[in-house]
C-alpha cells in the first residue's frame, strides 16, 4: 500500500507522519508547562512545504484530549480571502474556534455564559453574524471593537478558570502568520496589543507559524528583543529532511521505487528534501522501473509543471516588472539598485513589486541582497527559458 501524501493535505494520517520526534518532543514537552501556570509562546518557522502545519496538526490531535484546542488558519480567514484581512476578522475566526472547542469538549455552561456576556456588557452590537450556525458579535463603534477583541482573546483563559478539572489549560494555534504582514501599518498596533493581553494568561498556551524565516522583518517585529513579544517567544525552526531520512523514508513507504544511488541523490538535490516535494515529485516519478541520474533529471523536467503548480499559479499572476525582477535574480542575488540598473529604473520604483513578491515567499532579503527564495520556481523559469528561449512572460 503506498503511505505516501499528497503534497496539498493538511491532514496527514499517523501512518503517512514519518519523523519529526524530536520536534514534536520538544514542542510537546514546552506546551504541558501550560499545566503548571507557565505557558509558552512558540514560534514555529519554515520554508514553505517543509510540514510545518501538518506537524502541528498532529500536536493538536495528540494533546486536544487534556487540553482545550484551537487551531486557526489565518490564510482562511474571509477578509484575508476576499484581498484583505483585517483584525475584525482575525478576533472573528478566532472566537468561531473557541466556540466550536467548547462544543466538542460538551462545555455548555460557558456557552450560555457568553450569550449572556453580550446581552449584559455594556457595549452595543451592530448585529449578530452567522459563521455557520455560529453566533458571531459585530461590534458598533471603534470602542466595542476594543472590548470585544480583549473578550475574545480572553476567552480561552475564561474557559479554563470555569473547568479547570476537566482541562489543563488552552492551547492556540495560529498557522500561516505571515498573512498578518496585510495589516501593513497597523501590524505593530495588532502584534503589542495581542502581546498585552496574553502576557496576563496563566493558562493559555499560544503557537504561531508560518513559511518565514529567522531573517524575515516580521520576525524581527515579533520575536526580537525590542519586538512585540520581546524575548519571551521560543522561535522553533523545522528543517527539510536530511539524505538520510528521505532515503529510510522512501525505502519504507514507496518500495517500489527504483532509485539508484546517482539517482537518489539526484532526487535529493532536486527536492532539497522539502517533504512537500518530496511526496510530489516520489509520488510522480515511474515505479517498478530502474532509476538512474538521468531518468531522474528527464522525469524532473517532465513533471515540473505539475510539482511547480502552486507556484506557476503564483507566477502567472504577477505583473510584467515583477516577473522581470525575479528574472533578473536566477542568474544570482542582487540588491535593489543592480536591479534598477539592468531594468533601467529607478530605485525607488521598485519598493511595490519588491515588497509584493517578498510577501508572497517568492523572493527573500538578507541585508539588502535580493535572491530567489523557491529553488523549484526557479528550475521551472531555467527549463522553460531552455525550451522555449524565453520566459513565460504571459503564455500560461
Ligand atoms: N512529517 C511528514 N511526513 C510525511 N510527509 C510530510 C511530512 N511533513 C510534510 N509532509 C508533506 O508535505 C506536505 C506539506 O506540508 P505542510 O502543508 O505541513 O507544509 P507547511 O510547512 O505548512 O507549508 P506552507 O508554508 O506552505 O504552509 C504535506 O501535505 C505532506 O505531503
Ligand atoms: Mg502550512
Amino acid at each position: 500500500m503506498e503511505d505516501l501524501a499528497w503534497g496539498t493535505d493538511a491532514e496527514l494520517t499517523d501512518q503517512q507522519f514519518y519523523n519529526r520526534e524530536n520536534d514534536i518532543n520538544l514542542i510537546k514537552t514546552l506546551l504541558e508547562t501550560t499545566s503548571k501556570g507557565s505557558p509558552p509562546t512558540l514560534m514555529i518557522i519554515g520554508l514553505r512545504g517543509v510540514g510545518k502545519t501538518v506537524l502541528i496538526k498532529k500536536i493538536k490531535r495528540e494533546l486536544e484530549n487534556d487540553y482545550l484546542t484551537n487551531y486557526i488558519d489565518l490564510s482562511a480567514t474571509t477578509g484575508y480571502q476576499r484581498g484583505q484581512l483585517t483584525e475584525m476578522g482575525i478576533f472573528e475566526h478566532f472566537y468561531t474556534g473557541w466556540i466550536e472547542a467548547c462544543e466538542n469538549k460538551k462545555f455548555s455552561t460557558v456557552l450560555q455564559k457568553i450569550s449572556k456576556f453580550f446581552k449584559t456588557k455594556n457595549f452595543s452590537i451592530k448585529e449578530i453574524a452567522d459563521a455557520g450556525g455560529i453566533p458571531v458579535p459585530i461590534p458598533q463603534s471603534e470602542d466595542d471593537y476594543k472590548k470585544l477583541s480583549k473578550f475574545v482573546l480572553d476567552l480561552p483563559q475564561l474557559i479554563y478558570e470555569e473547568h479547570p478539572n476537566d482541562i489543563k489549560g488552552s492551547i492556540m494555534f495560529i498557522d500561516e502568520f505571515q498573512a498578518l504582514n496585510d495589516l501593513d501599518d497597523r501590524l505593530d498596533a495588532f502584534l503589542w496589543f495581542l502581546r498585552s493581553v496574553i502576557q496576563n494568561q496563566k493558562n493559555v498556551a499560544y503557537v504561531f507559524a508560518g513559511s518565514i524565516t529567522s531573517r524575515d522583518s516580521i520576525i524581527e517585529k515579533i520575536a526580537s528583543h525590542d519586538g512585540a513579544f520581546g524575548g519571551r517567544m521560543l522561535n522553533i525552526e523545522i528543517s527539510p529532511f536530511t539524505k538520510e531520512t528521505v532515503h529510510d523514508y522512501l525505502r519504507e513507504k514507496l518500495p517500489s521505487l527504483n532509485l539508484d544511488d546517482s539517482g537518489f541523490e539526484r532526487f535529493y538535490k532536486c527536492t532539497k528534501g522539502i517533504p512537500f516535494y518530496v511526496n510530489t515529485f516520489a509520488k510522480l516519478l515511474q515505479k517498478n522501473a530502474p532509476l538512474t541520474e538521468d531518468k531522474v533529471n528527464e522525469e524532473f523536467k517532465r513533471t515540473l509543471p505539475y510539482i511547480a503548480v502552486h507556484l506557476i499559479n503564483q507566477w502567472s499572476r504577477l505583473t510584467f516588472k515583477e516577473q522581470n525582477i525575479i528574472t533578473i535574480l536566477i542568474d544570482k542575488p542582487l540588491k535593489r539598485n543592480e536591479i534598477a540598473k539592468q531594468l533601467e529604473v529607478t530605485p525607488g520604483s521598485l519598493s511595490k513589486p519588491l515588497n509584493k513578491i517578498q510577501k508572497l515567499r517568492l523572493i527573500e532579503s538578507e541585508k539588502g541582497v535580493y535572491n530567489i527564495s523557491e529553488h523549484i520556481l526557479k528550475a521551472w523559469l531555467k527549463i522553460e527559458f531552455e525550451e522555449k528561449g524565453v520566459y513565460p512572460y504571459r503564455s500560461i
